[in-house]
């Protein structure tokens, strides 16, 4: 990263460290709201992607299977999309020990009390039914949140608007942890939010998510795409083909929005959608040409890794060596400032 002459020296350079509960394959969700950016931001900034099984377990402990599994199968998603382990840094965080040992002393940190008014806790919360018992891992993930960050001393942190509220909290204790050993060891990030806001469901729910079920993965199959196009949800009211649409709302067309690339003939098709006389079919057709299009090198590229799982394994590994250094020196850092070294 070369800094333009105008920065101030003292501005440390970005860092990005970003990552995702390994719990399910990818999909298209991901990919426009953080896939996409993080092949970018590689280019520019120095990233670590972070593959978060140990937040996973918060609350998957009753299927460690699932986590594991997936950890190599969102790996293969990443390599797919073209996040490129020379130019980023993938590491799994069960892996980097010194994540746990942050945690331990960040935990001091906060209080109860605070950890149950965080925003995206409390919802996470309410949708787990998690109400009555919460485990004590759930509650307290956003400081092991903020030990991935902080660790990495991290300036930018790629996130969808509900995580908001976790990078609020990150930086209350690395500005608390400053203060107490009255130095600036840690750093505070910002939020990175996405300005293209989320895709829907092929149910038109405001989410895609694989726990709704109504998700296109990056890694399906022609025919289940196929499929999954027959189901997107249009307009209820477009009941023959002569009748006027609605294309506010119509997911083919927010699709088509978000990867259609010949932007005036999707006009067109809207245009004349809203006028009546263009069929639901006709526009299915359109969005399934353009999901296989860009699926298909996706899914090769994903096959062709699938081939050697110890190769990228292996590329794990060695991510994991890189990030476990970086994080080890940070650890350090907070050791000594705590008083915490001896020999
Ligand atoms: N909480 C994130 C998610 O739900 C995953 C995650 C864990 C993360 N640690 C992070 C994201 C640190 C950004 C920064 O997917």
């Amino acid at each position: 990263m070369t800094s333009p002459a105008t920065s101030s020296p003292a501005a440390p350079a970005p860092v990005i460290l970003t990552g995702d509960r390994p719990t399910g394959p990818l999909h298209l969700g991901h990919f426009v709201g953080s896939l996409r950016n993080r092949v970018a931001y590689q280019n520019e900034y120095q990233q670590f992607v972070m593959l978060a099984d140990a937040q996973a377990l918060t609350d998957n402990m009753d299927d460690t299977g699932k986590v594991h599994r997936n950890v190599v199968e969102v790996a293969l998603d990443y390599l797919a999309v073209g996040i490129d382990p020379t130019r980023s840094t993938i590491f799994i965080q069960s892996q980097v020990p010194e994540l746990a040992e942050l945690t331990f002393y960040y935990l001091n940190l906060v209080t109860v009390a605070r950890l149950e008014r965080n925003p995206t806790v409390k919802t996470e919360i309410a949708l787990r039914n998690f109400e009555r018992d919460i485990p004590a891992g759930f509650l307290t993930y956003p400081v092991s949140q903020a030990s991935d960050i902080s660790a990495f001393k991290a300036t930018l942190v790629p996130v969808g608007e509900d995580q908001i509220p976790m990078i609020e909290q990150c930086n209350e204790i690395v500005r608390r942890f400053n203060r107490l050993v009255n130095k600036d060891i840690l750093v505070e990030c910002k939020a990175l939010v996405p300005e293209i806001g989320r895709l829907p469901g092929i149910d038109g729910k405001a989410k895609m998510s694989k726990s709704l079920g109504n998700t296109i993965n990056l890694g399906d199959t022609p025919d289940q795409i196929r499929a999954a196009v027959k189901q997107v949800y249009t307009d209820p009211l477009h009941l023959k083909v002569t009748d006027p649409g609605h294309v506010e709302g119509n997911v083919a067309f927010l699709y088509l929005d978000a990867f259609d690339t010949d932007k005036a003939a999707l006009e067109e098709m809207k245009a004349h959608y809203t006028r009546g006389g263009l069929g639901d079919s006709i526009v299915k057709k359109r969005l399934d040409l353009v999901l296989q299009e860009m699926l298909e090198p996706i899914r090769a590229r994903r096959e062709e890794f699938a081939k050697d799982k110890g190769q990228v394994l292996q590329m794990l590994k060695e991510g994991t060596m890189k990030a476990r250094a970086v994080a080890a020196g940070t650890v350090d850092e907070v050791r000594r400032a705590l008083g915490l070294s001896y020999f």
